[in-house]
């Protein structure tokens, strides 16, 4: 069985920005370890190509909304590659497979009774693409979330017969595990108490649109088009391929239903209950987990180009790299709590994380083993024993980052990793053997020491690798050792057992005593920012 994650398909209105990225990075994460565990991951992302919005865009754009989806995806998939995100599968719904499996979905849900004629009244957000429940201003409303002027709607369109699935999706949201985190739970519950209403899933005059079979004139709304490519995702390796029949039933054996959405938190009701019911209609089955995670800001403040506070990922990248941003984003904030972007606490952070104590770690008792030891690790001696305190401190961590890392309690694990390399730290400075070398036959006892400290480096750079994996690979070569490649799934006979070498390398006392230590390179450069981002 294989492990299926997903971000959002992200609207290719405008170029990504920090949000879409915080959610990539953290999917990143979480596709890292799981791989690393030795589960098949069928990482999806991609992009949301159809709707109003976007063809709005375009035509202000004075371009083709095709000729413009073009572009803005081309991007998509240019940052994520500089970010190194270890996607599988990058969908866009206007490929012709897509066209093909959503034609195929409807007519499922067609037959099942389940689509009906209706007429549509009601204000609605071209920027959320949604009807807005109840409008709190009665003159000219405005989007909540966006802030712009709510369009009034009435039309006659077709209608998802939502409805008839209140029990069902009652069910399915008391799983304690399907909506995290629980207090987003909450906020759907309260919703499906209302009573769910049928919603409308066709558009009549929107040409940016997948046409609906049988139905002329009609598009489909972009939400049923949108969500469905998370199946269209999984047709072919490369998420394209020529039109032809879709097999539905076959993407069981392809990685449906997948194991994870992580959301924002806006987009949770069509994940939560708006896709189930779309997938019971045609008889498939549900996904396991939906993640909304939080919003950020910058500096207290919403970010939006009003304001001209956007933070953008390409500056983000060229002035400080791939493994700051990861780091800070996901050892800072809670995941699935709002956060906020400060440029002081992230520059603090990462210098007195990763190039403080994890990078002086690694320097010092490296460059300490170089000098005494022949440039190499040193005999292990009594550091070899299960019970030393760094044995016990690294047995600790690993257990805590793989429990915070299972849970996407990305801020556990790298507080558990931090702690180690804390915990080693200490140990170095209270052993001191840059003292106990000066006086007589010590030197096997500071061996020992310099080993069991060099063994919990070992280990740092190991958990480190589904967070920040470009500082682990960095830290295992300068311990000589091979990095571990977690952006390919590997075939471990069974996943989360000690078959997964990452997992195995877990265990103390792996670090072969005599290796030699290659020369000293810097793992991680300072970070000094000296204009704002
Ligand atoms: N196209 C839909 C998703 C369809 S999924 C089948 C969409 N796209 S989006 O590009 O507008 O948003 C993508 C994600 O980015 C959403 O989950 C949204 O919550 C998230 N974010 C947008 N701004 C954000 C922040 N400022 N902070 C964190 N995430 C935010 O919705």
């Amino acid at each position: 069985m294989s492990y299926t994650l997903t971000t959002p398909l992200y609207y290719v209105n405008d170029r990504a920005h920090l949000g879409s990225t915080y959610t990539t990075l953290a999917c990143d994460a979480i596709a890292r370890y799981q791989r690393l565990c030795g589960e098949q991951v069928v990482f999806i992302t991609g992009c949301d190509e159809h709707g109003q919005k976007i063809q709005r865009t375009a035509e202000a754009a004075g371009v083709s909304p095709q000729d413009h989806c073009d572009r803005i995806s081309a991007g998509y998939r240019d940052l994520w590659d500089r970010w190194q995100i270890s996607h599988d599968r990058f969908i866009r719904t206007t490929d012709p497979r897509h066209h093909e499996l959503v034609a195929q979905f409807f007519a499922r849900v067609e037959a099942r009774g389940d689509v009906v004629e209706g007429r549509q009244q009601g204000w609605y957000c071209v920027a959320c693409e949604e009807f807005k429940d109840d409008p709190h201003e009665a003159q000219d409303p405005e989007c909540p979330t966006h802030r712009r002027p709510l369009e009034w709607r009435d039309e006659v369109n077709l209608f998802f017969r939502l409805s008839r699935y209140q029990a069902e999706i009652e069910a399915l949201i008391a799983q304690p595990d399907f909506i995290q985190p629980p207090s987003r739970r909450r906020e759907v519950e309260n919703f499906v108490a209302q009573g769910l209403r049928d919603f409308s899933i066709s558009r009549i005059d929107l040409p940016w649109g997948i046409p609906v079979p049988g139905h002329p004139g009609h598009t489909f709304y972009v939400w049923f088009d949108a969500l469905l490519g998370y199946l269209s995702a999984l047709l072919a390796a490369d998420g394209s391929g020529p039109p032809g029949p879709v097999d539905l039933d076959a993407l069981l054996q392809r990685g449906w239903p997948a194991q994870l959405h992580v959301i924002g938190k806006d987009i949770l009701r069509f994940h939560a209950v708006y896709w189930p019911a779309m997938l019971l209609s045609a008889g498939l089955p549900l996904p396991r987990q939906v993640f909304g995670h939080g919003f950020l800001t910058r500096e207290g403040q919403k970010m939006g180009k009003s304001l001209g506070n956007v933070l953008d990922p390409e500056v983000l990248l060229e002035r400080c790299g791939r493994d700051p941003v990861r780091w800070y984003l996901l050892r800072d904030i809670p995941f699935g709590d709002d956060g906020d972007f400060q440029q002081q606490r992230f520059t603090d952070l990462v210098n007195n994380d990763l190039a403080n104590t994890i990078g002086n770690l690694l320097n010092r008792t490296s460059s300490m083993a170089r000098k005494w030891f022949d440039g190499a690790v040193p005999p292990a001696g009594e550091a070899s024993a299960g019970d030393h305190p760094l044995a016990q401190a690294t047995r600790l961590a690993g257990e805590q980052a793989c429990a915070g890392l299972e849970r996407l309690d990305f801020r556990r694990a790298a507080e558990a990793v931090l702690q180690l390399a804390t915990a080693a730290n200490g140990y170095l400075n209270d052993q001191a053997p840059w003292k106990r070398m000066k006086l007589p036959d010590q030197e096997t006892g500071v061996a020992a020491d310099l080993y069991a400290v060099l063994e919990a480096t070992r280990s740092v750079a190991v958990l480190l690798a589904p967070l920040v994996p470009e500082l682990s690979a960095r830290m295992l070569h300068q311990l000589g050792l091979e990095p571990f490649d977690s952006a390919a799934s590997g075939v471990a006979a069974q996943p989360k057992a000690a078959t997964s070498p990452w997992l195995a390398a877990q265990r103390w006392g792996l670090l072969p005593p005599g290796q030699p230590l290659p020369p000293p390179e810097p793992v991680l450069l300072r970070l000094e920012l000296d204009s704002p981002l």
